[in-house]
């Protein structure tokens, strides 16, 4: 029995609170905190079982702190924003809570994510006898544990890793993201990046695609070359890959708007000046953009993300494939978001019942391929994203 403090009421801290809530056995008390606390009230209005709820300014080290001491919760859930991540690692070091979270830190003001910045907790998170898990999604998250498991069971060696993320859903709208809009522009926008044999190498942004023929019926969709997180630590704990590269699905409509949008200026990180006061163009995009959380009722559709993984095992070549396929309107219907919100907010609460149940043990900072993947990939069986292998 323990409890659980999640940050950020956006999309996926909704699915969070949702999921956490189903499983009373393991979260008796759930506290939903972040920068707005009305947010938090309408999401624990939707849920039977109470859920405190509270105003936080995560970037506040000592307002977190004193959050954290009140509640006194065993393990922090943050599904704020990337800026969040160090500020509440503080936090859980200074009270001695386990702490847990979907993307790797980015600095406000350079649109550049790596696990340097959290990776250097390491020794501090170990002498505290806590765990950091990192990345609990689903890319980073679940792709982490796919290939875990394919190496544990079905490879001696693994060579070459392809993550295939597909949004095969159609909310309706000209243009909007699926998550934080500042966020995923920040990560599609810049260069694409790749492992091939022992180096990085760097690609234009958008610049490499290719068809690639979605199973049950999804079909054919173009997907395009994107460096993502989740590759840095994978290449570093399975160092038999010769080849890692993350992909993903965009439609002609959204490339274009996006294209558009650069060329004016407005995925801009940096502050102008306008009508005597400073704004930055991409937070000012934000706010016209739709909110993700309102394309819960509009999306139709389905997500396929999954590892193609090639290799060796009992020194003959091997392929295989594993995924999920998970349906945007049954995700609306049991807990009121898209599929893109449901697949981040599922792991983030299988990797916190992971830290509290014990069934994931460590102290120090952690990705999730470094614990044993079959405890979790059972759990998304139950909670609600199945997944399937496949031999090619
Ligand atoms: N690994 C994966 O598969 C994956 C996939 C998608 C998203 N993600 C990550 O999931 C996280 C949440 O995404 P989302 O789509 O839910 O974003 P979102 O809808 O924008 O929600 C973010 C929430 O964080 C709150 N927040 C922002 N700054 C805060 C602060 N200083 N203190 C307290 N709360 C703060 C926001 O509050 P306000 O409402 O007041 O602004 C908002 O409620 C992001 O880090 C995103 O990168 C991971």
């Amino acid at each position: 029995m323990s409890k659980v403090l999640i940050v950020g009421a956006g999309g996926v801290g909704q699915v969070v609170a949702h999921k956490c809530a189903q499983v009373p056995e393991v979260f008796s008390e759930i506290m939903l905190a972040s920068r707005t606390k009305e947010k938090c009230d309408r999401i624990a209005a939707q849920i039977a079982r109470p859920i405190a709820t509270a105003r936080v300014d995560a970037d506040r080290v000592p307002e977190m702190a004193a959050l954290i001491r009140e509640f006194q919760p065993q393990v922090v859930i943050n599904v704020a924003l990337p800026y969040q991540d160090l500020a509440i690692m503080d936090a859980c070091l200074e009270t001695g809570v386990h702490y847990l979270d979907t993307a790797n830190y980015e600095p406000p003001d350079e649109a550049r994510f790596c696990y340097a910045w959290q990776w250097a907790y390491q020794e501090r998170f170990r002498e505290r006898g806590l765990m950091a898990l990192l990345g609990s999604g689903f890319d980073p998250g679940v792709t982490n544990v796919f290939t875990a498991y394919a190496a544990k069971h079905h490879f001696d060696e693994i060579h070459e890793l392809e993550i295939i993320d597909c949004n095969a859903g159609d909310h309706g709208q000209p243009f909007a993201t699926n998550f934080n809009p500042e966020i995923n522009i920040r990560e599609i926008t810049q260069r694409g990046k790749f492992w091939e044999n022992g180096q990085w190498v760097e690609t234009d942004p958008l610049s490499v695609s290719q068809v690639y023929d979605f199973p049950e019926g999804i079909g054919p969709r173009k997907i395009y070359l994107l460096f993502h997180e989740e590759l840095e630590s994978l290449v570093k704990h399975f160092p038999t890959i010769r080849k890692a590269r993350f992909w993903m699905t965009f439609s002609d409509n959204y490339l274009k708007h996006l294209e558009v949008l650069q060329n004016v200026g407005m995925t801009r990180i940096d502050p102008v000046v306008f009508e005597g006061r400073e704004i930055v163009p991409i937070k000012f995009l934000k706010a016209l953009l739709p909110d993700p959380g309102s394309l819960g009722p509009l999306t139709k559709g389905r997500t396929c993300i999954g590892n193609l993984i090639s290799g060796v095992k009992d020194g003959k070549p091997r392929r295989y494939y594993v995924y999920n396929i998970c349906d945007h309107e049954a995700c609306y219907r049991e807990v009121g978001s898209q599929a893109i919100s449901y697949t981040t907010g599922v792991p983030a609460m299988i990797g916190a019942l992971m830290i509290v149940t014990g069934a994931w043990k460590g102290a120090g900072v952690f990705n999730m391929e470094q614990f044993d993947p079959d405890p979790f990939m059972e759990r998304l069986n139950r909670h609600g994203l199945p997944w399937t292998e496949t031999f090619l």
